[in-house]
């Protein structure tokens, strides 16, 4: 079983995911938690080059940098847990690579769509759990946490946050598409409800979908 979560920087994917497991290995089922880029010592790196702020990469070396890291992750570490029978809980998958390079950066989605097919060897997530939250809000989140004026605030930032709100206004655009196109398998809920609202309504929908 895949689980994937989703959503932009900030929206609480972190904690609920760690609530999420909590309650599933409490319920017996054996969890493997993992998050994108990254995961193997090869996409570990790949992640440094991706988040590093002293490079400059084109959108098409992004959207191959984070296919390559999850290939490595694809082959070394889900493809194997899945055999096992164990359930992957992803922090991001390839919607990130839709939303973000796709929608984002505007790369072709036909074209980013084979890209995605050869590194994933097609595996999709059982359930995706989108949490829904504007640009605005998920800055605010951020800026609340440090007592640092907003000027430095930009030295906190990765590579990928410095892409600015109207770039994640387009990515937020890209995961409603997704939403849309995917109805099934893409749950979202408003990531500005309470953490525990929150995760009761992640477990309740995979109760009702017989997913655990
Ligand atoms: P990370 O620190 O893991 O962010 P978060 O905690 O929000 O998941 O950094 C991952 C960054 O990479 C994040 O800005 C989203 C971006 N990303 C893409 O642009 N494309 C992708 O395919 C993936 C997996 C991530």
């Amino acid at each position: 079983m895949l689980i994937t979560f989703e959503g932009i920087d900030g929206a609480g994917k972190s904690t609920q995911i760690a609530k999420l497991v909590h309650f599933l290995t409490n319920e017996g089922v054996d969890v493997l938690t993992l998050r994108e880029p990254g995961g193997t010592p090869a996409a570990e790196k790949i992640r440094a080059i991706l988040l590093d702020n002293a490079h400059k990469v084109t959108p098409v070396g992004e959207l191959l940098l984070f296919s390559a890291s999850r290939a490595e992750l694809v082959q070394e570490v889900i493809k194997p847990a899945l055999q096992e029978g164990k359930t992957v809980i992803l922090d991001r998958f390839f919607d990130s690579t839709t939303a973000y390079q796709g929608y984002g950066r505007g790369i072709d989605l036909v074209l980013l769509q084979s890209v995605i097919s050869i590194a994933t060897c097609g595996i999709t997530p059982d359930i995706t759990f989108y949490l829904d939250l504007a640009p605005e809000e998920a800055l605010k989140r951020k800026f609340a946490k440090s007592s640092i004026p907003l000027a430095f605030e930009r030295e906190e930032l990765d590579r990928m946050e410095r892409s600015g709100v109207e770039f994640y206004q387009k990515v937020r655009h890209g995961y409603l598409e997704i939403l849309r196109q995917n109805p099934d398998r893409f749950v979202s809920f408003d990531a500005l409800q309470p953490v525990g609202t929150l995760h009761q309504q992640i477990t309740a929908t995979l109760k009702e979908r017989s997913l655990f």
